[in-house]
């Protein structure tokens, strides 16, 4: 971080680095979160696809649903709106499994994980904090490879967030997604949402459903802003432009040294050495 004032955007708790969008007291809050049992909670690590497989999401339903701001942002009275929704409630989070509110665990609510290569996680982290006010300033992408490492980075570790999430990865109410499956064949991807969350989707609506999610198309919509631009799903920026930057797989390799992408396969082998990614 280039500046030591800018080090109060964010905040930590229960060990974990929140941006000031999320306030100790809500967060503190969430233990009592009361839950419904057709939430649907779409849960990720930034900057891993959680808008894309929004977007997926929300054409799915011909029922009324509301994708709600992400359950760990604003503040306090934030709950409070959540709970005043009357229809059914698509609850984006980046929270880890540890901090989710129990409730959502107790009534068995249906999860989708999303999770995407780290290192291209942390390429797209990196421009993201490079271009959002909300977080602290980087100047180079090898200090934020050191912060990205280190877990130093808002909401913490990737591996931590990841490996929490893996370990309930066999629950019938939680469904893996990899944002490379996603690229590798989209159709295939939401005919397996739609049966997680049993819905009736012909084939050839998944296909359109597909087109129109396409990061081009998504990217028009909010250019044209055809989608509301002071709405995401993630909970360090409400300015959607800041989403699609180049939706690509492998963009690591443009960032990547020989000697980070060393370090980084270290870790990740000792991280990793029980999960079965
Ligand atoms: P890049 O920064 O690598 O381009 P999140 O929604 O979790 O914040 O993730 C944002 C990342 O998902 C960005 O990655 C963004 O471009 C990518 N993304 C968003 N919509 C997409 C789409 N329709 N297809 C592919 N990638 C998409």
């Amino acid at each position: 971080m280039s500046n030591s004032g800018e080090a109060e955007l964010l905040h930590t708790f229960k060990g974990i680095p929140f941006t000031t969008r999320s306030s100790p007291e809500l967060l503190k809050s969430l233990d009592t979160f009361d839950a419904r049992e057709d939430d649907v909670l779409l849960v990720s690590y930034p900057k891993s696809g959680t808008h894309w497989l929004a977007g997926v999401i929300t054409k799915l339903y011909n029922t009324q649903v509301t994708i709600t701001p992400p359950i760990e942002f604003g503040d306090i009275s934030q709950l409070e709106k959540l709970n005043e929704l009357s229809s059914k409630r698509i609850i984006p989070t980046h929270l880890d499994y540890n901090m989710l509110p129990p409730n959502f665990k107790n009534k068995k609510c249906k999860m989708i994980y999303i999770s995407r290569n780290p290192k291209d996680t942390a390429v797209s982290m990196f421009h993201y904090y490079r271009d959002n006010p909300n977080l602290p300033t980087v100047d180079t992408w090898t200090a934020f490879f050191d912060l990205f490492l280190k877990g130093n980075v808002v909401c913490g570790s990737w591996f931590d967030h990841f490996l929490s999430w893996e370990e309930h990865e066999d629950e019938k109410n939680i469904l893996f997604l990899f944002y490379e499956d996603m690229k590798k064949d989209l159709p295939k991807v939401v005919k397996e949402i739609t049966l997680f969350l049993s819905l009736n989707v012909s084939d050839k609506d998944i296909q359109d459903i597909c087109e129109k999610s396409s990061f081009s198309e998504m990217k028009n919509d909010t250019e044209k802003e055809n989608s509301d631009p002071t709405h995401t799903v993630c909970a360090l920026t409400s300015n959607r432009k800041l989403i699609f930057r180049k939706g690509a797989v492998g963009d690591w390799k443009n960032y990547f040294t020989p000697k980070q992408n060393i370090r980084f396969q270290e870790l990740f082998n000792e991280k990793m050495k029980l999960s079965k990614m």
